[in-house]
């Protein structure tokens, strides 16, 4: 990585958790957001091991005001959000254009132009339709599924439905026990990244098995 790219990220990540919502209890729970200097050293760590890069295809789950599209946007070649309450996407205009400034003050990067938020509910087949519709990308296209602990289970189902083999779910939050899923094994000897970062990885689907008996020749 270019110093110039590592610095901008190293900016990017201290203004953002700069600016942190919600609180671990409390109303405003479901807001909390990524620290993302944890997220970027396991970033790191991804590209190192070969498994993120420039072709890679990003997903957040619940992406509240986008600050994690943000960050991974420079690494990989699509960033999409999808974030269920209006308000709170809201907040990734204003956000962005003020760390744009910042960015510009002391010539780095701007985030490339393929980050793709979208207001809707994560689990609903038309938020799909309507990103296949601008993006041009669908579920199957995905490498990266991220999501804050949040609603992890009904995403989980989606990646191991819908995702590609080798499509890797993160859960981000986990703590000494990580949650298990059907269809998708945990990457043990990474995980959890950061001690916060749990990866799965969506298996092959196992092939139905036939009726016993020889097949016949059509
Ligand atoms: C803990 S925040 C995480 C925000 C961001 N991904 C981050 O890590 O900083 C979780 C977000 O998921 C959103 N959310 C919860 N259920 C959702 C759903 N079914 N579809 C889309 N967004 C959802 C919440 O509104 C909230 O903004």
């Amino acid at each position: 990585m270019d110093e110039r790219l590592s610095r901008t990220l190293e900016l990017v990540s201290s203004f953002y958790d700069q600016r942190k919502v919600g609180l671990d209890i409390g109303s405003l729970g479901f807001r909390r957001s990524t620290d993302l200097k944890t997220l970027l050293a396991c970033l790191a760590v991804l590209e190192q091991e070969g498994l993120m890069g420039p072709d890679s295809m990003f997903l957040d789950m619940g992406c509240g005001d986008g600050r994690v599209n943000v960050l991974v946007s420079y690494l990989v070649k699509v960033s999409v959000g999808i974030e269920v309450d209006e308000w709170t996407l809201e907040e990734y205009v204003p956000l962005k254009k003020e760390l744009e400034h910042l960015l510009g003050e002391h010539d780095l990067y701007l985030p490339p132009a393929n980050i793709h938020l979208f207001h809707g509910d994560a689990t609903c087949g038309k938020i799909y339709e309507e990103m296949q519709e601008s993006v041009g990308v669908g579920l199957e296209d995905f490498d990266f599924f991220y999501t804050y602990l949040i609603m992890h289970e009904e995403f989980s189902r989606i990646v191991q439905e819908k995702a590609k083999p080798g499509a890797i779910f993160m859960v981000y939050g986990v703590d000494k026990v990580l949650p298990s899923y059907q269809g998708l094994e945990l990457l043990k000897e990474m995980s959890p990244l950061g001690g916060i970062l749990a990866l799965y990885e969506k298996k092959i689907k196992p092939q139905p098995v036939g009726r016993t008996g020889t097949a016949r020749a059509m």
